[in-house]
C-alpha cells in the first residue's frame, strides 16, 4: 500500500516530461566537468538516519500513511540518543566499500534536522537525546578522508505548520500565498545553513513531487546553489532542475537516456533501520547489481540504515566489508572507466577504460568455463583476469579470410583464476573498440 501511493505520486507523466526537457535545457557546457568527479567514482553510500530508527519504522511514511498518528510517531524523538555514534567509524567502513561519497539525510520528510538549525527547534540538538548537530563531525569526517560529501534534504516537510498537508488526509490548507512563502523562507533558510556550514558537494534532494516546480522554485534554487559553488553537483530530484537521473530501488535494463545517472538503492527493503527487516541482499547480490550500474556508465548509492544509538548493523558492515574486498582487486575495472559494450555483444555487464582501448567483462564467481564476446571488430591484443594477472587463452570463430563482419571469441577461464563473488577479465584491444 504504502509503494502504492509513493509511486502513483511520483510516475505523472507531465512530471517525467518536465524533468527530461529541463534536464536537457540546462545542460550547460561546465557541466561534464562538474560531473568528472561524480562519473569516476562509481559507488556511494547512503545513510538514512533518523528517529524512525527508534521504533524501527518506515522513515516519515509511517505517519503520512496514517499507520502511526503524528504524536506517536514523534515520541521517538525521546528514544534517538546516538549514544554509540562514532562518525569516524563509520566514514572508516565507508571507505573500506570502495565508496567514493556519501550522501547523509540531513533532514527527511518528517522534517527532523540533523543539525543544529536555527530555523526550527525540531532538530537532534534541541528536541533529542543526543543534544548535538550529527552531520557536523561526519561531514569533517569524510572531508579528512578525502569522501565527498553530499546531503540529502527533504523539499516537502510535512511537520512545518506552513505546509500545506500533514499526511495523506490532513490539509492544513490548499490555497495559500503568505503561508507557501513564509514555508520556502524557512526551506531556504535551513539550505543557506547547510550550505554555509558544510558547503556540499552534491546536494541530494527529495520529496519534489508533492509541488510543481514554480512553486518549489526550483530553477532559483539551483542558481542559488551554483552561486553558492560553481562546482557542487544537485540531483535530479529537484523538479527537473538537477544534473543527473536517480531511479529508485528498479535497476535498468537498458542504458538510461540520462548521460548521468545513480541507482538508490536499499540493502535490505528498508531506507532506514527496521529490525524486522531480514531482507538482506548478500554481497554478491549486491556486487552484481553494481556491476550491471557500473556497465551501463551508471553509480550505485547503496543505502544502510543505522540504529537510534547510531550503529551499524553488523549485517550491513559486513555486506560494506565485502563490497571493499572487491573493489579493491577489480579497482582498475571500476573508476574513471565507461560504460561497456552495447546490448548484445557479451552476456554479462561489461566496462571500458576511459580511452576505449580496453574493455572489462564481468562475470559471477561460480561460473567457470568459457565466455563469449560477439560483434568486437578490433582485434583482442590479450586477455587476463584483473586483481590475479593469469594471461587467457583466446580463440576467435567465424571469421574466415572473406568476411568482414566481427568474429566470435572465446575466452577460456579457469576455475582456479575466479573470484568467490565476481570476476573480471581484462580484454586488452588492439586500438580503439569498434563494434558492429
Ligand atoms: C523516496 C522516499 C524516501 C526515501 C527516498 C530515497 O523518495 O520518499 O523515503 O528517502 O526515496 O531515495
Amino acid at each position: 500500500m504504502t509503494l502504492r501511493v509513493r509511486h502513483l505520486s511520483r510516475i505523472s507523466l507531465a512530471s517525467l516530461l518536465l524533468s527530461c526537457l529541463s534536464l536537457a535545457i540546462i545542460a550547460q557546457p561546465k557541466q561534464d566537468d562538474r560531473m568528472k568527479w561524480f562519473a569516476d567514482a562509481k559507488l556511494g553510500i547512503f545513510i538514512h538516519w533518523g528517529i524512525y530508527a527508534v521504533n524501527g519504522i518506515d522513515e516519515s511514511w509511517a505517519f503520512y500513511n496514517e499507520l502511526i498518528s503524528y504524536d506517536d510517531y514523534m515520541k521517538q524523538l525521546e528514544g534517538f540518543t546516538a549514544s554509540s555514534y562514532d562518525p569516524d567509524a563509520w566514514v572508516k567502513l565507508i571507505k573500506e566499500s570502495g565508496a567514493r561519497y556519501a550522501v547523509m539525510t540531513s533532514k527527511h520528510h518528517d522534517g527532523v534536522a540533523l543539525w543544529d538549525t536555527r530555523m526550527s527547534r525540531l532538530n537532534t540538538t534541541d528536541s533529542t537525546p543526543a543534544g548535538r548537530d550529527l552531520l557536523k563531525p561526519f561531514v569533517k569526517s569524510l572531508r579528512h578522508s578525502g569522501l565527498k560529501v553530499g546531503l540529502y534534504y527533504s523539499l516537502l516537510d510535512w511537520s512545518h505548520p506552513d505546509y500545506p498537508n500533514l499526511t495523506r488526509n490532513i490539509k492544513r490548507y490548499t490555497d495559500d500565498p503568505e503561508r507557501w512563502e513564509r514555508f520556502m523562507q524557512f526551506n531556504l533558510g535551513q539550505m543557506t545553513e547547510l550550505e554555509k556550514r558544510f558547503s556540499p558537494d552534491l546536494w541530494w534532494f527529495d520529496g519534489d513531487w508533492e509541488q510543481r516546480a514554480e512553486k518549489w522554485r526550483a530553477g532559483e534554487i539551483r542558481e542559488m546553489i551554483l552561486d553558492w559553488n560553481p562546482s557542487a553537483i544537485i540531483n535530479s530530484r529537484l523538479a527537473g532542475y538537477g544534473d543527473y537521473g536517480t531511479p529508485e530501488q528498479g535497476l535498468p535494463t537498458h542504458r538510461p537516456a540520462d548521460k548521468y545517472w545513480e541507482l538508490c538503492m536499499t540493502i535490505n527493503d528498508s531506507w532506514g533501520y527496521q529490525g524486522n527487516d531480514r531482507n538482506y541482499k548478500s554481497p554478491s547480490q549486491v556486487i552484481r547489481i553494481f556491476a550491471e550500474c557500473i556497465g551501463m556508465g551508471g553509480n550505485l548509492l547503496l543505502d544502510i540504515g543505522p540504529m537510534a544509538d547510531g550503529s551499524i548493523p553488523p549485517e550491513q558492515a559486513e555486506v560494506l566489508k565485502e563490497m571493499g574486498r572487491w573493489t579493491s582487486k577489480h579497482r582498475q575495472a571500476i573508476y574513471g572507466t565507461v560504460a561497456g559494450l552495447p546490448d548484445g555483444h557479451f552476456a554479462g555487464p561489461s566496462t571500458m577504460s576511459a580511452d576505449s582501448t580496453m574493455l572489462y567483462l564481468f562475470f559471477p564467481g561460480d561460473g567457470g568455463g568459457e565466455l563469449m564476446l560477439e560483434g568486437v571488430k578490433t582485434s583482442i591484443n590479450k586477455a587476463f583476469v584483473v586483481g590475479n594477472g593469469t594471461n587467457l587463452e583466446v580463440r576467435e570463430y567465424l571469421r574466415p579470410y572473406w568476411s568482414s563482419h566481427a568474429g566470435v571469441y572465446f575466452i577460456k577461464v579457469p576455475e582456479e583464476v575466479l573470484d568467490e563473488k565476481m570476476t573480471v577479465i581484462g580484454v586488452a584491444l588492439d586500438g580503439k573498440l569498434a563494434t558492429e
